[in-house]
């Protein structure tokens, strides 16, 4: 990628490949090439096994290409020294599993991601009940994991994701243990947390409910984008 080509998108990934293994190869991404612009609420979707999880992990710094760029707020991956501060700073995860620690409480939880960085106890504190507040759970902060239903327990990672505001949301499959009920909501909060934060995020997900309310879909297959759609058309 020349230096023309950059800075289009918050992400931009050019021919990626990614192969497993070395007996048994897989191929989970095979030439893969994406733009996703500043702002956008995205959703990638296609069927199990074509590298979904593959390329999250990726964009998000987790594991590296085989070959092919990556670039993700104007920064090419490959050449970043420093990987746990950009995976700190520059984007947040949302797993299908909340992964929360059982024995920390919600704002706790929230507060983690924030360790470590250059922010003081107090303005941690401040900062986790700010955004706790937002997604709905004032209410909550002092809850357990196991003291909570599973979409606030979604909403408790959102919150966490967002700790040290991050300008890429990445959520894999974040609606796929809610029942139809939470999940709607939490994709709800998802479209308004974009349009007040302006965070871009990228959403695997199955379920058309979750991916027509994004702006764009990207549908994947054997490692690829095959075809994308505007949202709209998918509610028809
Ligand atoms: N760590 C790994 N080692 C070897 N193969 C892997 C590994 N992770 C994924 N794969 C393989 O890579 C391919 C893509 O996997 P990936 O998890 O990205 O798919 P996915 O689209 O997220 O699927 P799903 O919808 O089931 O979550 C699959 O064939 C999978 O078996
Ligand atoms: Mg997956």
């Amino acid at each position: 990628m020349n230096a023309d080509e950059r800075g289009k998108g918050i992400v931009e990934a050019q021919d990626l490949v990614k192969v497993y293994g070395d007996g048994a190869e897989v191929r989970a991404l095979n030439g893969l090439t994406m733009t996703v612009a500043r702002g956008e609420f995205v959703a990638v979707m296609g069927p199990s096994g074509s590298g979904k999880s593959t390329l999250l992990h990726i964009l998000g710094a987790l594991d590296r290409p085989t070959s092919g760029e990556v670039w993700v707020d104007g920064q090419n991956l490959a050449r970043i020294r420093d990987l746990d501060t950009f995976r700190a700073r520059t984007v947040g995860f949302v797993f299908q599993l909340h992964n929360l620690i059982p024995t920390l409480t919600a704002r706790e939880n929230v507060e983690v991601p924030m360790m470590g960085q250059p922010v003081s106890r107090r303005e941690r504190r401040r900062r986790a009940e700010e955004l706790l507040e937002r997604v709905g759970l004032r209410d909550r902060m002092n809850h357990l994991p196991n003291q909570m239903s599973g979409g606030e327990r979604q909403r408790v990672a959102i919150a966490r994701a967002l700790a040290n505001r991050p300008a890429l949301l990445l959520a894999d499959e974040p609606t796929g243990n809610l029942d139809s009920q939470s999940g709607a909501e939490i994709v709800a909060l998802m479209r308004e947390l974009n349009r007040d934060l302006g965070t871009t995020i990228i959403v695997v997900t199955h379920d058309p409910s979750v991916a027509r309310r994004t702006d764009r879909i990207l549908l994947m297959r054997d490692g690829r984008i095959v075809g994308e759609r505007r949202s709209e058309e998918m509610m028809e």
